[in-house]
């Protein structure tokens, strides 16, 4: 109920515009957002690299619903891209994306305008060294953005795809993703889906996660097991025991901010451990799906609103 309640607030204009007016606690945002600029960014994947993590980065923003914006957030990438590149981190450092941030949504071409400055990420990734990977938004989009990824990888193979295990039809997706070089972050989900596309309960999400964690483990892509739940980590680790793949043919993501003794933990114990670095100022959605998956962390949050505003 709380979770449905708040992935609700996630997409409202009108609790987003208090927020964003009241001086939250700046501890609060910056626990699971590295900050709104360039440089926060390449501060946090600095800090990450340094302690034998990998990192991805995300412009916060989605649901774009002019050209002027998403032209500006597919030119953050770039000079993101960039500075990533001078300061010598693309080694362990990819971007994610949003179509949605980039255009997808606007109205008569934006999959095409997504699909464009899509690519010139790419290329901005490609000439730092490093890659792409499409994050997956709600299931209206899902058929989309796989379309775009297939025009991507004709020209940037290693763009990198997200599933979400609550799908219904993800195991099907995992099968057809599952090739040579093909790298297929495997999430839960975290956006509020009818039950006549997705599973609501949450064991019925697990069994799913693991069905496709086995699909992409026994197959030759790469497999990026996005989750904090300790059984499904563990779960991975048992799965690449039994499909013989060794450390690095696969990794493991979470938050930045989520469960950090367990992130290095599994960089310790010498698996690739990839932490999703978001930043920007439009940070609202970001938390409060934070907010739904662990509520503990909403009243921390709650607690800072009403105390500073
Ligand atoms: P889940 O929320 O089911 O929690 C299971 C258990 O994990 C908990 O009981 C607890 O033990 C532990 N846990 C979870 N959160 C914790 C916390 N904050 N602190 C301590 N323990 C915690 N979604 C999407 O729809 N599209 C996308 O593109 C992406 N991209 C993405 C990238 C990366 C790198 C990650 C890690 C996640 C995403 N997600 C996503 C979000 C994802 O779909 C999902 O909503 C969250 O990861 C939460 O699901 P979990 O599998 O982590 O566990």
């Amino acid at each position: 109920m709380i979770r449905r309640a708040l992935l609700t607030a996630a997409g409202s204009d009108r609790l987003r515009d208090i927020a964003a007016g009241a001086p939250i606690s700046r501890d609060v945002v910056h626990r699971f957002v590295a900050g709104e600029g360039t440089e926060d960014a390449v501060e946090a994947t600095r800090n990450l690299l340094s302690a034998g993590l990998l990192a991805t980065i995300d412009h916060l923003g989605e649901d774009t619903t002019e050209l002027a914006q998403a032209e500006n957030t597919r030119t953050a990438y770039v000079t993101l891209l960039r500075r990533l590149a001078d300061e010598g981190l693309t080694g362990g450092a990819e971007v994610s994306v949003k179509l949605s941030a980039i255009g997808q949504a606007l109205p008569g071409d934006g999959e095409k305008i997504a699909l464009e400055h899509a690519r010139q990420i790419c290329g901005a990734a490609e000439a730092a060294g490093t890659t792409v990977t499409l994050d997956m938004e709600d299931h209206t989009t899902t058929d989309s953005t796989l379309g775009i990824l297939t025009d991507l990888r004709r020209d940037f193979p290693s763009t990198g795809a997200v599933l979400q295990a609550y799908l219904t039809r993800t195991e099907g997706d995992c099968a057809d993703l599952a090739y040579e070089g093909s790298r297929v972050r495997l999430c839960k989900g975290a956006y509020q889906e009818p039950a006549t596309v997705a599973f609501q309960e949450s064991a019925e999400v697990d069994r799913s996660y693991v069905r496709c964690m086995r699909v992409l483990m026994a197959g030759p892509g790469y497999p990026m097991v996005a989750s904090h739940d300790p059984r499904m980590v563990e779960i991975a680790g048992a799965l690449a025991v039994r499909y013989e793949r060794p450390k690095g043919s696969y990794e493991y993501q979470m938050l930045y901010g989520v469960r950090p003794d367990e992130q290095a933990r599994l960089a310790a114990q010498g698996e690739k451990m990839r932490v999703y670095v978001p930043y920007g100022d439009q940070w609202w959605g970001y938390l409060v799906r934070r907010m739904a998956e662990k509520p503990a962390n909403l009243s921390l949050f709650l607690r800072a609103l009403v105390s500073k505003s």
